[in-house]
């Protein structure tokens, strides 16, 4: 696992402002739903095989119930009755 970046050390400008970096990875973890990860990303499985994907955003699946895991595949949404 990467160690986290400490981002209160290095260099300041002038006025005490940090120089331009690049934004941080977001992801959004949504409600009963998936985790949105900002892509593209690899994907670290259990047993050590990475998988890349290339998507601009992917959806890591949260609940468990997904036939593609750790992908979501909307298994997570409540089944409508006709
Ligand atoms: S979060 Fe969507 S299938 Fe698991």
């Amino acid at each position: 696992m990467p160690e986290p970046v400490d981002r209160t050390e290095g260099p300041r400008d002038g006025a005490g402002r940090r120089p331009a970096e690049p934004p941080l990875p977001r992801a959004t973890s949504i409600a009963g739903g998936p985790v949105l990860i900002e892509g593209p990303v690899e994907i670290v499985l259990p047993d050590g095989e990475v998988r890349v994907c290339d998507r601009p955003v992917v959806a890591l699946c949260a609940c468990r119930r997904s036939l593609r895991f750790p992908l979501c595949d909307t298994s997570h949404r409540p089944r409508v009755r006709s």
